[in-house]
This record gives structure tokens, sequence and C-alpha cells, in this order.
């Protein structure tokens, strides 16, 4: 429900004139159109649109739908063909096989898109926007960050960027842990250990020691367990001495988290449980009122349909769950920040949970599916190369900022290995190893189906060979290279384009052409089900093909002595397309690139 999808809106020949066109969804309106006119009898055939060998696209509706009508397959083909409508994409049509639709795309408009590809850059295909609202990272106060919230950041950043690359209103939320029965013996421990912390703010380094020595205590010492619990009690009363012994320690965390999300240059608004007290309260009350909540050995649970498992909206204890913030937060999305897509980034253990919630929040009724649309994003599991659960060698759970350290270093002797540092400047080359540090773990993890685990190995994705962040960073700087070795700036690039110079006549050309306009429709598809590794691929396959393009075709012919001879001024205007295209995809994985390394 409440789904956008832009190959609904087939536009006008016009409109594509500022924007790039997202081909494979126009060609699917206007084969689903032809179909309908040709044969209105037929209910929802499938277009089925397909790059294709002997083409650019073909269309295979015609067996499905000769089968169903109980037709001759060619001839449906035909018809289909017959009733395509005129219009800017395709040059020329043919049957083949038993019924394909061979499509052979206008290379006016394909040389036009490429020109403005270079003039304006890359344009996000057509979109209805929407109030979005992202939950992700989200990691726990007082406990250390850990590589499952890194994966929630690194695919949450990701999706956050590209929903606003194509004009949603979006909200970026931090849904952290800070409210949950841990604080009691947390807040104990610090009036013990730092009984002025109200006046001077207790010098705790290591969040996580003191976290380790406070639940020590709880398991051990009977009166320091009790005081603990009397300390929860108090703060969800809100007394103003523990308030500020819980700000304290949420301080100290989110200091520590922020260290990461600058060096990883993730942006979020931090907007922890601790936030819904008070409409967890009234939603307990409502829900009671309302008659959903059932008694189950003390506690209250609610059910609903679909759902197999209860959410536990009140304890036996009184206090309320992760499922009670859960349900206030979704309705406070909904109601409050007029949410019209609310995405939750987080491993998919928690999938019931998700799965639960939403089922519950439509029976009380705030969460409409017609009106609004709600995703959990799952993703799987970091393991080791071991291929067991991601641990340090004396089996504790990695700290991220010593995880992001080790990149850092690796990243640096690979450079050396390479001899970038006496290529680059000190800065140049500061840049190009954190660049590559950082972005061959963001990579390594979003070049994956999320939904599956995946094995953490910085060997792997520091190699500069093959799929990874360090080849194709490298790839980038030497296409921005060929140009400014041919000293040509990218400004006549741009004018270059303007004067209309684009050529396609070699093959390699065309085929550079027809993949790097293929974006849009490839951005299409991953907003369709959040899964971002199709971007990745895509990427590889415009290197890959560029690549084929520049063995093939000379941008700047040199004679022996290494003189520059003639400068190919249209195949110069591919490159600069190309990078405009891996630069954006870069962009919406969160990495950064740098013009040289
Ligand atoms: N703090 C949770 C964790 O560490 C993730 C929270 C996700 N967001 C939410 N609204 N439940 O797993």
């Amino acid at each position: 429900g409440g789904k956008s999808s832009s190959s609904d809106t087939i536009l006008s020949p016009d409109s594509f004139k500022d924007q790039m066109c997202n081909i494979l969804g126009q060609l699917e309106g206007i084969f689903s159109r032809a179909i309908q006119s040709a044969y209105p009898e037929a209910t929802s055939p499938v277009v089925q649109i397909q790059l294709s060998k002997h083409a650019d696209y073909q269309c295979n509706a015609a067996m499905a739908l000769a089968k169903s009508l109980k037709k001759n397959p060619r001839e449906v083909g035909e018809k289909i063909l017959n009733n395509v409508a005129t219009n800017p994409l395709i040059a020329k049509m043919d049957l083949s096989g038993p019924g394909f639709v061979n499509v052979f795309l206008n290379q006016d408009f394909i040389r036009q898109q490429v020109t403005n590809l270079v003039m304006k850059g890359v344009t996000p295909p057509p979109t209805t926007p929407m109030r979005v609202v992202i939950d992700f990272s989200s990691p726990n106060i007082a406990k250390e960050m850990h590589v499952g919230h890194l994966r929630s950041t690194v695919i949450g950043e990701s999706i956050a960027r590209l929903m606003e690359f194509l004009g949603h209103n979006v909200l970026r939320l931090n849904h952290l842990g800070d409210w949950g029965t841990q604080f009691g013996m947390l807040i104990a421990h610090l009036q013990d250990k730092f009984p002025n912390f109200a006046t001077s703010p207790p010098p705790i380094s290591d969040l996580q020691t003191f976290y380790k020595e406070s639940k020590a205590r709880f398991d051990e010492d009977e009166p320091f367990k009790k005081r603990a619990y009397e300390a929860v009690v108090k703060l969800q009363a809100h007394d103003p001495k523990h308030i500020k012994g819980w700000e304290e320690i949420c301080e100290i965390s989110k200091k520590e988290f922020k260290k990461v999300y600058k060096r990883l240059g993730v942006v979020l608004v931090d907007r922890g449980e601790s936030f819904y007290q008070s409409r967890m309260e009234d939603i307990v009350k409502s829900l009671g009122a309302a008659g959903m909540l059932e008694e189950d050995e003390g506690r209250k649970v609610m059910f609903a349909e679909g759902a197999d498992i209860p959410l536990t909206i009140v304890k036996s204890d009184g206090g309320f769950t992760y499922d009670t913030s859960d349900m206030a937060c979704m309705k406070q999305r909904i109601e409050e920040e007029l949410g019209q897509w609310l995405i939750y980034v987080t491993d998919a253990g928690q999938s019931q949970h998700f799965k639960t919630l939403f089922a519950c929040a439509k029976k009380v009724g705030f969460y409409a599916p017609d009106r609004i649309r709600v995703s959990h994003v799952p993703f799987g599991v970091v393991l080791g190369e071991d291929k067991k659960r991601f641990k340090t060698r004396s089996g504790e759970t990695v700290r991220l900022v010593d995880l992001l350290d080790e990149g850092l270093q690796r990243s640096e002797e690979k450079l050396r290995e390479k001899e970038r540092d006496k290529a680059l400047t000190q800065e140049e080359f500061t840049r190009a190893r954190d660049a590559v540090a950082y972005g061959c773990v963001k990579y390594a993890d979003l070049s994956h189906d999320r939904a599956r685990d995946y094995v953490f190995s910085f060997d792997r994705m520091l190699d500069f060979r093959g799929n990874t962040a360090a080849y194709l960073l490298y790839a980038l700087t030497r296409i921005r290279s060929i140009a400014r070795t041919a000293g040509v700036s990218s400004e006549e690039v741009v004018s270059m384009a303007q004067k209309g110079t684009v050529e396609l006549d070699h093959e390699k050309e065309w085929k550079l052409a027809r993949t790097l306009l293929k974006l849009p429709d490839v951005l299409i598809r991953i907003t369709d089900d959040l899964y971002l590794h199709p971007l990745c691929e895509y990427l590889y396959e415009v290197s890959s093909v560029f690549t084929e393009f520049y063995d093939n075709c000379y941008c700047v012919e040199k004679d022996s002595s290494g003189k520059i001879v003639k400068i190919n001024n249209n195949r110069l205007v591919l490159c600069e397309a190309t990078a405009a295209v891996m630069e954006k995809c870069f962009f919406l994985l969160g990495i950064n690139t740098v013009s040289k390394m």
C-alpha cells in the first residue's frame, strides 16, 4: 500500500529534456498500453521487458499471453508490435523466435540523454515526494556499538541518501536504547563510585567496563540488586537526581557513538526510547480501555491477527518494554511526524517483532496499510573468516572503533605497498587512505544481499581487483585522469557536450551509453525493495563496460614519443558521463571519492 512506482507514469517526450529517462520503466509502460489496446480482454498480462542480446531490449509478453488466450504466439507478438504507439524512445522493432518483440532504441534520444547527463548531472527518476521516517543505527546506551549496529548504520545511511536524492522529505532517527532496566544498576553503581556526579561529571573513560562492573555487582550482591530496582522506579518517576545520573551516562555513550558517525559520514537525529515515556503511558491506557490487552501470568499482552506471539505491553512488575516503546513510537511517527513511509533497519532476528508490531498497530487503527507504507529492512549476521559470529580472538564483541582503526591501518599498508605514498602528497595520501578504509567497509556490507549473513574480511575488501571499493575508487580516479592528462578541464568537456558532439557509432560507445542510462531503472528497483546490492553490481558493471570501451576506443591518441596527437572530444564526453554516474553511485552508497589515489 501507499507505494509509488515510477514506472506507472509514462511521461511525454518533452519531459526527458531535463531529466534522465527510466528507459526500462517507460518501455514497460509503452508495451503495457500496446497489450491493452491489442487484447483488451487479457486480464493483468505480464509485460516482461528485458535487456536483449540481439537488440537493445525485448518484450517477451507474447508467449504467456498466447497461452492464456489460446492463440498463436507469433501472431500475438506481431499484434503487440503493431499496437505500440509512436514514442521518442524506440527507433525500430522486429519480431523473432516464437514471438519476441525486439526493441532498438532511438540513437538521437540516447545521444540527447548522454548530453543531458553531462550538462545537468544525474537527475532522480520521477517520484511523488513523501514524508519518510527512517530508523537506523539505534545502538544501546552504555553498551558497545557492535558490528550489527555497523550494518544498520551503513545500510540505513545509504537508504536515507537514496530517499533524499529522490526528493522525499526524510527524517533520520537514531532510536537509542536509553530507557531499559539496565539504568537501575548503572545509576546505583554511579552513586557508589562517583558520589559527586551531580556537580562534577564522572570521569568514565570506558563505559563498557563500567557496565560490566555494575552487572557483576547486580548478579552477586543482593542489596545492590535491590537498590538497582529502586533506582529504575525513581528514574521512571523522573526523580531529578536519578535523571541527572541517567543523563551523564547517556552523554558519555552518545559522545562515543558520535565519533563513529563522524568517521563514517553518517547523520542522525538522536531520539531514544525515553522520548516516548509519556506516550507509552497514554497508549497503555487507551489499549486497556479499548479492551485490547489480555492478562498473561501477570503481564499485559496484545495479540493481533497474523502474528503468533503477542507484544508484551506491560511487564508483571508494571514496567514497559521494547514492544511498548515501539507501539508508542510508531504512533508518534504517523500522527506527529506525519510519516507516510516508516523504515526500520535492524538485524533479521527482529523480523517477528516488527511483524507483530505492524499487525498490532493496524488492529489499533493508527496504521492504515492503504495510506502508509511500512518496511522492516532486516539484515543477516556478520561472520568472521571462520564462518562463526564475528568476535575478537578472546571471544569478545569487536568494538567498532577498533575495527575502523584496523581498517585505516590496513588501508595505509596497502597503499604503501603500491607506493602511493611516493606519488601523492601527505594530504592526498591521508584522504585516499580514509576513503579506501571506510569505503571498503561500507561497500563490503552493501554489495552483499543484506538478508544473508556475510563474512567480514579485510583482506578481501581491500583487494584492488574485483568488485571492491578499493578497485572501484581507483577506477574512478583513472577515468577522471583521462581528460586531465589531455589538459582538458571538466568545464570544457561540458561545453563539448553542449555542442552536441556525442557520437555513439562504435559498438562499445553505444554499449557504454546504454549502460550509463540504466541508472534510473536501477534506482527505481532498489527503492522498491530496499535491497542495495544491485546498485553495487551496477557500479561494477559500469566500470567493466567502461574498461571495454577504453580498451577499444582511443580517447587520447599519442605518438611513440608520448606526445598527444589527437584528442577525441566525443569520447571525453563519455568519460565524463561515466564519472558522473559512478560518483552518484558512490554518493548513494555513502562512500567518499577522491580525485587521486
Ligand atoms: N536498539 C535496538 C538494537 O540494538 C534497535 C532499535 C531499532 N528500532 C526500533 N524502533 N525498534 O537492536
